[in-house]
């Protein structure tokens, strides 16, 4: 593929994921708002984009194979456990690499409500590859994970597959409000 064209969909993926993003977000205070149909139709484009982010994304795989799997946040497209060994990869590089860089920087800049959002995002990407690795060493043992529950603390991201534990241990959230999956 050509080189620009490969730049176009990197870049048209990280757009899309956004948006996808955004309008979740935007959903959740059109909720609040009052505004039950509007989040609705926030949240069917905030699927479309993940349409078009999907199809960005394997139009890059195609020519990316394993290499991007490897290295963890790319465009690969492998089998499960090659996947989940992306995703453990990923998560791991936003705990050792990205996070305590940027939580330094925000850290000597003062920025309080920055340094609270990424001490949320740092504690849990640690949590998530934790999770990611025990599918792992299911999905190469050949079985699915044991989790009848995945529960997700929607205060800092914190997700267990234990529903005996009453607050979150990251942020100390009670756990009633924990989204089930
Ligand atoms: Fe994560
Ligand atoms: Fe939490």
């Amino acid at each position: 593929m050509n080189a620009m064209t490969q730049d176009n969909l990197r870049s048209a993926f990280g757009g899309e994921s956004q948006a996808h993003m955004r309008y979740r977000i935007w959903g959740e205070k059109a909720k609040k708002d009052g505004f039950p149909n509007v989040e609705r139709l926030f949240l069917a484009t905030s699927d479309a984009e993940q349409v078009h982010a999907t199809l960005h994304f394997k139009a890059l795989a195609d020519i990316h194979g394993d290499f991007s799997v490897i290295s963890g946040g790319g465009f690969g497209l492998g089998t499960t456990s090659e996947n989940l060994q992306g995703a453990i990869n990923g998560e791991l590089f936003e705990v050792g690499q990205m996070y305590p860089a940027y939580l330094a920087v925000a850290e000597m800049q003062g920025e309080k409500e920055a340094v609270k959002a990424m001490r949320f995002a740092v504690a849990a990407e640690q949590v998530h590859a934790d999770r990611f690795t025990e599918a792992k060493s299911a999905v190469d043992a050949g079985r699915d994970i044991d989790a009848e529950n995945i529960l997700m603390c929607p205060v800092c991201g914190y997700i267990t597959f234990d529903t005996e534990v009453d607050c979150c241990p990251i942020c100390n959230a009670k756990s009633s409000i924990f989204v089930a999956y």
